[in-house]
């Protein structure tokens, strides 16, 4: 049996005794766009298609900016569920992911669920997003909440905290170099590996426009042709470098009162986001 609830918008539950409070979701505005593949591939991972069955830990890779975290975000909007996002840094310790003791006003202590045991218990969706960025210390304490078994351990609150039925998570890592190592343990339970790669002109263009719909066509037009240009050179630009391109650029026009070149404010925009190297991907 799942910790009964105390109603499903209240922040404070009690488990074993123990009293907890829960986060909030996250609630963006985020909408994927094209590659219709790989969010196919994501839903795929969480159904369960028996009851014997559980649903899977999938992983999200790609460069920065490629559209992991929005990918995982829409994914479990898709499925109607609240999405809680647990930011992962180089600094995460093992109870920052599970549950902190806080003295409250009175001197006492005050248990605080993570955005991942509020997913647990809430029967949401975690994303644990830049994963990668953890020391090998916090993902040891994932490692049964990640297999069949799928509950988690506070040493520091005394608590077993199984995983609602209807909980999901999914992780997203940057394949870029200021990350640690996963240990052979975790990775073989975060399969499948789902792989984001550069999107078509077409869903380029679409993803501009759904990120910046204010923006007037001929600079969208040129950043797309510069993003695909530096593509087809494996450059690593991403999506989001289009967007601070093309958002700086409509900032300067809009400032000089339309009487710039717009031509040369986009080159600007473009060194002054990128460097001047990446000048070398403009027709
Ligand atoms: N297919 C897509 N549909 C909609 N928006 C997208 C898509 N791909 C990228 N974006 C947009 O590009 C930007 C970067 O995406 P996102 O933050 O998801 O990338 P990321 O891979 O998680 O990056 P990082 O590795 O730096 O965390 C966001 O503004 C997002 O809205
Ligand atoms: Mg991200």
């Amino acid at each position: 049996m799942n910790p009964s609830l105390n109603g499903e918008h209240e922040s404070r539950i009690t488990i074993q005794g123990v009293e907890l409070a829960l986060g909030f979701p996250d609630e963006f505005n985020f909408r994927w766009i094209g590659q219709r593949d790989v969010l196919d591939q994501l839903l795929a991972a969480w159904l369960v298609i028996d009851k014997y069955d559980i649903p899977l830990n999938p992983r999200l890779i790609g460069k920065p900016g490629v559209g992991k975290t929005t990918l995982a975000y829409a994914a479990a909007k898709h499925l109607n569920k609240p999405v809680y996002i647990f930011q992962c840094t180089m600094d995460t310790r093992p109870e920052d992911l599970i549950i902190t003791p806080v003295v409250d006003k009175g001197g006492g202590i005050r248990y605080v669920a993570s955005a991942l045991v509020t997913a647990m218990i809430r029967g949401g969706v975690c994303i644990l997003d830049e994963a990668n960025r953890m020391s090998e210390k916090s993902w040891a304490s994932l490692a049964p909440l990640l297999d069949t078994r799928r509950y988690i351990e506070s040493i520091v609150a005394g608590l077993k905290v199984p995983a609602h039925p209807e909980f999901r998570i999914c992780v997203t890592m940057n394949d870029d170099a200021s990350t640690f190592e996963i240990p052979e343990y975790i990775h073989s339970r975060l399969q499948p590996q789902i792989y984001l790669d550069f999107p078509e002109p077409e869903e380029e263009r679409r993803i501009l426009r759904e990120n910046l719909p204010f923006i007037d066509e001929h600079i969208l037009d040129y950043v797309v042709a510069f993003l695909q240009r530096a593509h087809a050179s494996n450059e690593n630009y991403t999506v989001r470098d289009g967007i601070n391109i093309a958002r700086y650029a409509a900032k300067r026009i809009k400032s000089l009162n339309d009487k710039g070149n717009g031509e040369n404010l986009l080159r600007e925009a473009i060194a002054m986001t990128l460097g001047d190297e990446a000048l070398m991907h403009v027709l």
